[in-house]
């Protein structure tokens, strides 16, 4: 089957850090589904494995980890999915990714595809979904339950991004919570704005400044989704007593952060990795695959609404170097799309 990989850990300015390669089609067992692959999306996680996979790999390794396709076939233990049902999910970091045009998975990560989107649109959903939702409603425990927050708010630092534009529109639909967001150009503020932000503070200022400026007298939630160490200083001031913080980006080792800054106030601090459960292979891992579900009904319904905002085009080399480089650039506003022939 044709698939794009890497060879060589090499800068996005390198035409051969992706390359187009011709690798044996994988065969289902046990829980698995073998997907045939219409779209995929790309998201910062590739750029990052693109750039630490290694050098003069005898065999490539295949990036991707936002999947749209068709089943094809099933393991033998496989008891959700049947072959020509159509899905959508993320996977698992540690295995293969969807960058070619079949793919195994395992059935407890997969989701039911959205039945209103395309191929492409329903692509660009999952890993960003489940990282808002496991963010939000499971490290923090926000309720899903808008009479509960109605006095209540949250911070997503970095709002016009791929998680941040699925993550204000959780917050306000399913939470119902008062949704501040974060957003450096025009562009990147509109955006914000019709994913549902109620207040949209410029992260190139003070962020303590700007929530002055909008009245903002702390927030309960903090989901902090760039610049872990940037922002520290800045979201314990934010944050109110007994509030929630959940991490989702590394800090560099060259910048230690001092947790005992939120210790006054008792601030709760948690982390979200989305591959947690795929990794460790939870005993809840069905989760995974039943959020992803439970989310296509209310993008059918209309509650939630894609973030497609660029097709690159058909899966290749060529074209998933361009789409790496719009990632690395930090410049990104919603998802963009490959499909896959
Ligand atoms: N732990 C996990 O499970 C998990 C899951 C998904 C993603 N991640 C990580 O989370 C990060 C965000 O992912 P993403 O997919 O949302 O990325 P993305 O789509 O590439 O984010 C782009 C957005 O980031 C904003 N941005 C850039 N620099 C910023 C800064 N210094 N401060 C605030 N905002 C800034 C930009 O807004 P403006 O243009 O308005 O400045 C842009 O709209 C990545 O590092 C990714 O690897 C982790």
């Amino acid at each position: 089957m044709k698939a794009v990989g890497v060879h060589n850990s090499l800068p996005v300015v390198e035409p051969n850090a992706l390359e187009d390669v011709d690798i044996p089609a994988p065969v289902a067992s046990g829980r698995q589904l073998l997907v045939r692959v219409r779209a995929i999306s790309v998201n910062p996680v590739d750029t990052k494995i693109r750039m630490t996979a290694g050098s003069r790999l005898d065999f490539p390794r295949i990036l991707g980890w936002d999947c749209a396709g068709i089943v094809e076939s099933v393991g033998e233990q496989s008891a959700d999915f049947k072959p020509g049902d159509q899905v959508y999910y993320a996977g698992d970091v540690t295995q293969p990714g969807c960058n070619s045009q079949f793919h195994v998975i395992d059935e407890r990560l997969v989701g039911k595809k959205p039945a209103s989107l395309s191929f492409e649109d329903a692509a660009a959903m999952p890993l960003t979904t489940i990282t808002a939702w496991e963010a939000m409603f499971e490290r923090m425990g926000i309720p899903m339950d808008p009479e509960t927050n109605k006095d209540r708010s949250i911070l997503i630092i970095g709002g016009a991004g791929g998680v941040g534009s699925i993550a204000i529109q959780l917050a306000k639909k399913l939470a119902g919570l008062k949704v501040y967001a974060t957003a450096s150009r025009p562009q990147s503020e509109q955006w914000c704005r019709e994913m549902g932000a109620d207040a949209v503070l410029n992260h190139r200022e003070e962020l303590e400044d700007e929530c002055k400026r909008n009245g903002i007298e702390g927030v309960d939630y903090i989901l902090c989704l760039v610049g872990t160490a940037q922002y520290w200083r800045a979201m314990a001031d934010i944050i109110r007593p007994q509030g929630k913080l959940c991490l989702i980006v590394d800090t560099e080792s060259n910048q230690p952060v001092n947790i005992n800054l939120f210790k006054p106030k008792s601030v709760a601090i948690t982390w979200e990795f989305m591959f947690t459960r795929a990794r460790f292979q939870t005993a809840d891992m069905a989760e995974q695959g039943a959020l992803l579900t439970r989310a296509a009904a209310l993008f059918d319904q209309g509650e939630l609404r894609h973030t497609r905002t660029e097709h690159y085009g058909d899966l290749s080399a060529t074209n998933l170097l361009k789409a790496h480089a719009k990632l690395e650039s930090g410049s990104m506003i919603g998802k963009l799309v490959l499909s896959v022939a």
